[in-house]
Order: structure tokens, then sequence, then C-alpha cells
């Protein structure tokens, strides 16, 4: 079988902090600018996209994409704590609306990483007020928002931080990260800055869990009737020698949040590659194989594996809310996309309900502590003049969308 179901959803998607740029109430622009810095240079203006959005959405549609994922920013809707930005809420239903303009369907992700200032500066995700905090945020957006809403996620990627703890290939400079992060307390003018990259899994779990179903409840509410599900990193997790520990980590890092997304209207994967388990934990790629900018191994068949254990473990709805290669060179994400699909496919042949494949990302954008470097985009941006190029990977994913089969020719180059 080559065909994908009637109404599947394709899209792309960004978020707010990678591409919107200029997003100074946030506690990454006070981390990315505090010495010393876990990040390799600070967003700035990134591509510009909270004014450049409606060319963006316009772009997409042209491509033959009917879906676009973006996130709400929590600092700008929120600037300082119980001040709501009324211009800011009308900013996001002129993003929607644009969405509608375009025959768009729009997926909003509530939380993607970034949170305020104020909120870090009281200790983030790490108190138990936090969940007030975000369910206000979400109340207020889903009253100003929700008649345009057609798919919502509350937390992006929670399970993050667990993941962090295990993954090898990423050395952590934690003397770099108390330092960054005493400099950042300091200049929010507080004791403490709590930023979700960089809290501790186990507290953040045991708040953001709880938070995900209240969160869920008030979107729920109205108005709009609207899915609302939660995103998970998902990594095609390959037991290595007898006594590996894979089925351990799958225990941490997915299990938790793969029973809250169960008990929800949808399940997100997001899937980029695969891991190694050994007896010691991770692995690390193999010498020798493909690696992609962001150093972990070229993989597209992860995502077959991750949407098969994610259905094993949550009987709801699939969207891939997720799943891209950051390469130079555009023919491997075209070659990444194919294999990805191919793996969809099977999946479908099998009954597994996924609904939608939604490509991450829309834009060259701010690749969080490694900046710009890494290109994940279907679509380059000139970041001095802002001039988008769509490149052949975007044309063959627009193919794919509006035949909805992965067709026999690769786009010219
Ligand atoms: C995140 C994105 C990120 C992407 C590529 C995901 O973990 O949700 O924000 O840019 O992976 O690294």
């Amino acid at each position: 079988m080559n065909v994908f179901p009637p109404g599947f959803l394709w899209g792309a998607a960004t978020a707010a902090h990678q591409v919107e740029g200029d997003n100074l109430n946030s506690d990454l622009w006070v981390l990315e600018h505090v010495q010393p810095t876990l990040f390799a240079e600070p967003s700035l203006g990134a591509c510009d996209h909270y004014h450049r959005y409606a060319e963006d959405i316009r772009l997409l549609a042209r491509l033959g994409l009917n879906s676009y994922r973006f996130s709400i920013e929590w600092a700008r809707i929120e600037p300082e704590r119980n001040y709501f930005s009324l211009p800011a809420l009308e900013h996001y239903r002129r993003m929607l609306a644009a969405c509608r303009e375009n025959g768009v369907t729009p997926m909003v992700t509530f939380h993607h990483f970034s949170s305020p200032r104020w909120f870090a500066a009281l200790g983030g995700w790490e108190r138990a007020t936090a969940a007030d905090f975000f369910v206000r945020y979400c109340e207020r957006c889903a009253k100003h928002l929700g008649d345009l809403i057609d798919f919502a996620i509350t937390f992006n990627e929670p399970n993050l931080p667990m993941l962090l703890r295990w993954l090898k290939y990423i050395d952590i400079p934690y003397t770099t990260v108390r330092q960054m992060t005493k400099q950042a307390a300091r200049a929010a003018g507080s004791d403490r800055f709590g930023c979700f990259f960089l809290g501790d899994a186990r507290k953040l779990e045991d708040i953001m869990i709880p938070t995900h179903r209240r969160a869920r409840a008030v979107l729920k509410s109205g108005p709009g009737d609207y899915p609302v599900g939660v995103s998970v990193a998902l990594q095609d997790e390959q037991a290595v020698g007898p006594r590996s520990q894979r089925d351990r980590k799958c225990t941490e890092v997915y299990e938790p949040w793969l029973a809250a997304a169960a008990e929800s209207d949808f399940l997100g994967v997001q899937s980029y590659t695969r891991c190694r388990v050994g007896k010691n934990g991770d692995l690390g790629p193999e010498p020798g194989v493909e690696r992609t900018q962001m150093g972990y191994e070229f993989w597209p068949e992860a995502l077959e594996a991750c949407v098969r254990y994610a259905s094993s473990k949550a009987a709801v709805p699939i969207y891939i809310t997720e799943n891209g290669v950051s390469s130079a060179d555009d023919s491997r994400r075209i070659e990444y996309i194919r294999r990805a699909l191919t793996g969809v496919l099977g999946c479908l042949a099998e009954e597994i309900d996924v609904r939608g494949y939604i490509h991450w990302s829309l834009l060259d954008n701010f690749e969080w502590v490694m900046g710009y470097r890494p290109q994940f985009g279907l679509v380059a941006v000139d970041r001095e003049s802002q001039q988008r190029s769509v490149k052949p990977s975007a044309h063959y994913l627009g193919e794919i969308a509006r035949r909805n089969r992965i067709p026999d020719f690769l786009p010219a180059r």
C-alpha cells in the first residue's frame, strides 16, 4: 500500500522562540545573554516570523501542505506576572485566521520549552505553583482563541529533561550550567532561575503531568471544541547485549508521558533518530555511521519504530508532530522523508491509527543551545535580508501531500 488515508494531515512545524525573534521577556533570552552561557549564540531577531507569519503560512499552503503547527509564546501573552497582553493575544488570533484563510489546519502548542522570565525567577517548573500559572495562561488563550483552534498540544516534549539524563552524545558542561543559571537569577533579581531544559527531571515530571491534565480540561471547556494532546520525544531504542538497560530507559523516559497521552485526545509522536542501549546505558552511534549536524545518527527508520512502540502504550490517535533531519545537504532530507514516510505506511498497513505527518521544520531556525548552525528547514532563511528560499525537499513533501502518496520520482534539483 502506497497511499495515505483520506484527510491525512500534512504539515510543517515551528516553535515561537525559534522563529519569531526578539522574544525579550522569555527565560531563554536571559540565559542567552548572560556570561557564561551554554548558548552558541543568541536568538536575536530569529526569522522575524512574528511579523512575517502571513507570508510564511501562504508559502506553506502553496507548497501543498494543509496544516501548520506553531506555538504560542507565553512570555508574550503574559510578559509580566498577572498582566495579559491583549495585543499579543490578538497577534495569535491573526495567525490562526491566516491559517484558515489559506486552508491550513492550525495545531497550537502552548508550551514549547520557553517560559516568561518572571516564571523562571520564581523557580520555573520545579515549583508546585507552576501549575496554577500555566493553567491560567492556557485559560486566557483558550477564551480568546479557542474558536479558531483545530488542535492543541499542552506541552512539547515534556519528557526531554528525563531523556537528556540518558543521552551520551551530549556532553553537558555542568559548571557552565551552574554559572549561567546563577547569572540569570541575578539578572532577574532572584536567587533562582528555573528553566525547563535544565530542571530536575523527576520534579518536573511530578508537576507537569498533573498540569497537563488541568490544562487540557481548561482548553476543552470552550469556546471551540478541539482535541487536546501532548507531544512526546521518542527515540528508536535498540537493546545491545544481554543486559541492556533499554527497557528500564523506556519505562523511565517514555512511559509516564505515554500514559498521560493515553488519557488525552491524541498523542504527538516526535522522532529523529535511534539510540543503542547497552548494559551501562546509551552507547552512542557506531563508528563510521552517517551523522546529522546534531551529532546523532541519520536514521529515518526511527519513526516507524517509535510509532509502533508508542501505539502499544497509548491507544489514542497518533499525529507525528515532529520528524526531520538537520543537514546542509537537502538531498539527505529528501531521503530521510521518503524512508520515514515509508515506515509510516508500514504502520498504517497494520491499522495503527496515524492521522498526520508534520515535518520539523518549516524554516531553518534557532536550534536552542546550538544556535543557527543546524539546518532543519524545508525553507532556508537569509537572516540578513530575511529572504526565504524553498528547498527541493519542501517541494517533495508538498508533492506527497498533494497526492497523498509517495511519488516514484524525486524532485528536480
Ligand atoms: C524540539 C524542537 C527542535 C527539534 C530538533 C525537538 O526536540 O521540539 O524544538 O528544534 O527537536 O532538535
